[in-house]
């Protein structure tokens, strides 16, 4: 089983996205992950419509939008809009989270819940039944390059356990610090997703990183 790769164009070269958007669409990379932040829910302010437009026109695999924003309800219409297809809001962002979550899907696109880490699996019972996947955060959000917290292994393996128990179709991404030293562990645990920003961009062959990543689970 190939595992999802998601290239984070957070850490992207933004003078020149259209190189990058470029080498993610002839990668083997399966999705673009694009990481929205408002300078409120996280200390940090990403990009918005306008740049996501711009990947969209570019962009010839699924975007994949993790939004880490207050209130994220009021943006669910336009991010359908602009072509995002698998989109995913904070728990800790989200009073009436049942109610985004059909929002989610009624406007066409996968529904998905990103946790903290501090955030237990079990706060997850009621929601995992209705989700189409979690977000597992393995760095505390809001930038990019960040050290992966070890912890998310077991984590991901007891989330493993609840989902095969309500919703076996539901998947389970891993978002940060995610390498090829900590990519099968993640996998053996029960992640199919994995979302890749500092490890990809960073790397000599961004592509050949991407490969590496998405075979080292076979
Ligand atoms: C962090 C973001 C991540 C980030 C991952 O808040 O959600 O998607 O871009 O980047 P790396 O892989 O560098 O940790
Ligand atoms: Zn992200």
């Amino acid at each position: 089983m190939s595992l999802i790769i998601a290239p984070s164009m957070l850490s992207a070269d933004f003078a020149n996205l259209s190189d990058d958007i470029r080498m993610v669409n002839e990668s083997q990379a399966d999705w673009f992950h694009l990481d929205v932040m408002d300078g409120l829910f996280v200390p940090n302010i990403s990009y918005g419509f306008p740049v996501i437009k711009a990947i969209a026109s570019l962009a010839e695999k699924p975007l994949d939008a993790h939004l880490m924003i207050v209130d994220p309800d009021r943006y669910i219409d336009r991010f359908a809009e602009v072509g995002v297809s698998w989109l995913s809001v904070h728990f800790e962002a989200c009073t009436h989270l049942h109610r985004t979550i059909q929002h989610i899907k009624s406007s066409g696109m996968k529904a998905g819940v990103a946790i903290n880490p501090h955030t237990p699996v079990s706060s997850l019972e009621e929601i995992v039944p209705f989700c189409d996947y979690i977000l597992v955060m393995s760095v505390n959000p809001g930038f990019g390059g960040q050290s992966f917290i070890p912890t998310t292994v077991k984590k991901v393996a007891k989330l493993s356990g609840m989902i095969e128990r309500l919703n076996p179709d539901c998947i389970i991404e891993v978002d940060g610090g995610i390498n090829e030293a900590n990519i099968a562990s993640l996998a053996a645990a029960g992640a199919k997703a994995f979302v890749a920003g500092n490890s990809v961009f960073s790397a000599d062959d961004p592509a050949a990183m991407i490969a590496k990543l998405r075979n080292q689970y076979l």
